[in-house]
């Protein structure tokens, strides 16, 4: 198996996955936002009120595009929520890799994201108004993109891993 991306809402569980093939499973991880995190020396959150989203969103090709350099093998991408929705980054993120899109129900992805302080797009406001409207302009582009798309709320990271791995 060579790269493998996943995608999906913010709480769709792309990091706990990620986490787990890192873990179990061999691959090499890198999470987006850690990427840009580590190397901004800065959180998501700063970078968001201090230099603007489309700021943020430039960074993320930046992101896609150093990986694509590294020549990455056997890595899982957890690539940060909105990343896929840049035409630009559509056609990266195939480059890099298989895109594995991790879909959740608008009720898990409430039920995940309720208390969480780390996502700018969700502070303030009514939290299942917002993931509701967000998950539908964006869910054509995840499913168009994605070779595969998996329903995840009723699975582990384990099993979603074994699914990835049968379907790919
Ligand atoms: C975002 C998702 C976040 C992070 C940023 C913006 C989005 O990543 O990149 O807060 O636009 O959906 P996760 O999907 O890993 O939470």
């Amino acid at each position: 198996m060579n790269n493998i991306i996943l995608i999906g809402f913010m709480g769709s569980g792309k990091t706990s996955v990620g986490r787990y093939m890192e873990e179990s499973e061999g691959f090499a991880l890198i999470d987006t936002d850690e990427y840009i995190e580590k190397q901004q020396n800065d959180s998501i959150n700063n970078i968001f009120a201090n230099k603007g989203e489309e700021y943020f969103r430039n960074l993320e090709t930046e992101c896609i595009k150093e990986l694509i350099a590294l020549n990455t093998d056997m890595t899982v991408i957890s690539v940060g929520g909105g990343l896929p929705m840049r035409g630009e980054n559509q056609k990266l993120l195939k480059e890099l890799g298989k895109i594995v899109y991790l879909r959740a129900t608008v009720d898990t992805l409430v039920s995940r994201l309720m208390g969480d302080t780390t996502r700018p797009l969700l502070k303030g406001g009514d939290l299942r108004q917002k993931i509701t409207e967000l998950f539908e302009k964006r869910e054509t582009t995840y499913e168009g993109i994605a070779d595969i798309v998996i329903d995840t709320d009723n699975y582990s990271p384990k099993e979603i891993y074994n699914i990835i791995k049968e379907r790919l």
